[in-house]
């Protein structure tokens, strides 16, 4: 089991690359499959939810290597399996891009239901319901789903909810059945759009992602190609109020503005300066950071998963400060942690409530998860004295090398090897996030 150390209070400076884009790669590389011939992806981020899709892809029959620094060329065409088990299901939750991937290749999937999580409940009924709207059926049992259909045939589906999942799986159904699909009440992340833009350089004819209306005309083939994933706009974010955090002053580079701008706009709003070029921009702290009022909401809105970062850097902030969590009923669970380390937020429901008290102190805590590691990462960072993150493997599962991005900015963070405890789950036990 590893921790991170942190020596906290020193001002981050210089630059941060950032890596691809966790949530795109993760349901590109299982949309490889569709194709019919070898393709390239490129900027595909050095996580370990990425090394368990090259490993379900090659555990199916596909060819995977690596060519080059952050590529892989994957050959499809030797797929035997349309089986993603348990083993590898538990650890991803974006398993289930598989499904649509599988489905759309060969008319029929089998995936183990993903493992559990602890951002509270995460259905998949808006997923099993455009799979439905497609012509497939499904069983669910002992654990397993199980989707056939003769043929798979476009149709409308409407999302009751808005998903980023649903909305990727029924992309990834839909692009080879006959006729037209009208996936409504669509998610507009920028994942989406670069899935969208991943099945169209294969050949694909989808229209309208990014909105809320997406059209995909079905078609008989898709080809090999060479596509490099989004910049990834979350480790941005992270970055971002990382620099901050630490009254810093650094470029962060590799990204995309126009995905940041919701977070763009909060930290200006906080006190951060920020000044943008084309693909980098420019984060510093010159002056006191005030209180903020955040909801969050699928995209444009400001993203659940910056949530608790930007709340970790609130806690620094003057004033009272409220967040609103719109989207998992248990995301505020970081909380415990950073009041360990001295922050005052009093947590009712999906509403959380900041009082800025300036400062934190180091102490040892524990990530529950993904985001929940980053913030803890940002409060060591700006904490007096010694942090020690326990359960890093959730952070390492989406973000490349944080700790070295981190150091060469001028952190004092380092990785250390501890021994298991006895009678210690193991890392491969616990839920994805
Ligand atoms: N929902 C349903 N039914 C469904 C699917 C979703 O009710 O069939 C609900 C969920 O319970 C939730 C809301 O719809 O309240 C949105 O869920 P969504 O499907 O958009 O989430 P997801 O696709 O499972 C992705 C990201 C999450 C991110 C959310 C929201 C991936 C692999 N995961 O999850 O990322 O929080 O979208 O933007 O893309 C993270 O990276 O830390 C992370 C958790």
């Amino acid at each position: 089991m590893d921790k991170f150390v942190i020596r906290g209070g020193r001002r981050l400076e210089g630059e941060v690359v950032i890596s691809g884009a966790k949530n795109a790669a993760v349901a590109i590389l299982p949309a490889v499959i569709l194709s019919d011939e070898p393709c390239i992806i490129e900027n595909v981020p050095s996580i370990s939810d990425v090394n368990i899709c090259l490993q379900i892809l090659e555990e199916m029959g596909a060819d995977v290597r690596s060519v080059g620094k952050d590529a892989y060329l994957i050959d499809p065409t030797s797929i035997n399996k349309v089986c993603v088990p348990y083993e590898y299901a538990r650890k991803m939750r974006a398993s289930y891009y598989f499904l649509g991937a599988l489905l759309g290749k060969f008319n029929k999937a089998r995936v183990s239901m993903p493992g559990g999580c602890p951002l509270g409940d995460r259905p998949i009924d808006q997923h099993l319901k455009a799979f439905s709207a497609l012509g497939a059926e499904y069983t669910l049992s002992q654990g397993m789903i199980d989707l056939k259909a003769d043929k798979l045939r476009g149709s409308q589906i409407f999302f009751d909810v808005v998903t980023v999942g649903a909305t990727m799986n029924a992309m990834l159904a839909a692009v080879k059945a006959e006729g037209l699909t009208i996936i409504e009440n669509a998610a507009k992340e920028p994942h989406i759009v670069d899935l969208a833009n991943f099945l169209n350089s294969m050949g694909a004819n989808i229209m309208g992602a990014g909105t809320d209306v997406i059209k995909v005309r079905g078609v008989d083939k898709l080809y090999g190609t060479t596509y490099s994933v989004i910049p990834d706009q979350i480790e941005a974010g992270t970055f971002m109020v990382a620099i901050a955090a630490t009254k810093g002053d650094a470029i962060v580079k590799n990204i995309i503005p126009k995905h940041l701008e919701s977070i763009t706009k909060k930290l200006e709003k906080i006190g951060v300066n920020i000044e943008q070029y084309d693909d980098s921009m420019r984060v510093w702290v010159d002056g006191p950071l005030v209180k903020a009022n955040i909801k969050t909401a699928p995209h444009p809105g400001f993203p659940t998963d910056m949530q608790s970062q930007i709340a970790t850097l609130l806690t620094l902030a003057e004033g009272t400060s409220i967040i609103t969590e719109n989207i998992w009923e248990q995301r505020f669970r970081y909380v415990d942690e950073l009041r360990r380390m001295g922050a005052d937020i009093t947590v009712n429901g999906k509403i959380a409530l900041i009082e800025g008290t300036g400062k934190l102190m180091g102490a040892p805590v524990k990530a529950c998860d993904l985001r929940a590691g980053a913030a803890l990462i940002i409060a060591g960072l700006a904490a007096s004295g010694v942090t020690e993150i326990e359960d890093i493997f959730h952070i390492e599962r989406g973000y490349d090398c944080m700790e070295g991005k981190l150091r060469a900015m001028g952190a004092d963070i380092e990785k250390v090897s501890v021994p298991d405890k006895p009678n210690a789950k193991s890392e491969n036990t616990k839920a994805a996030v």
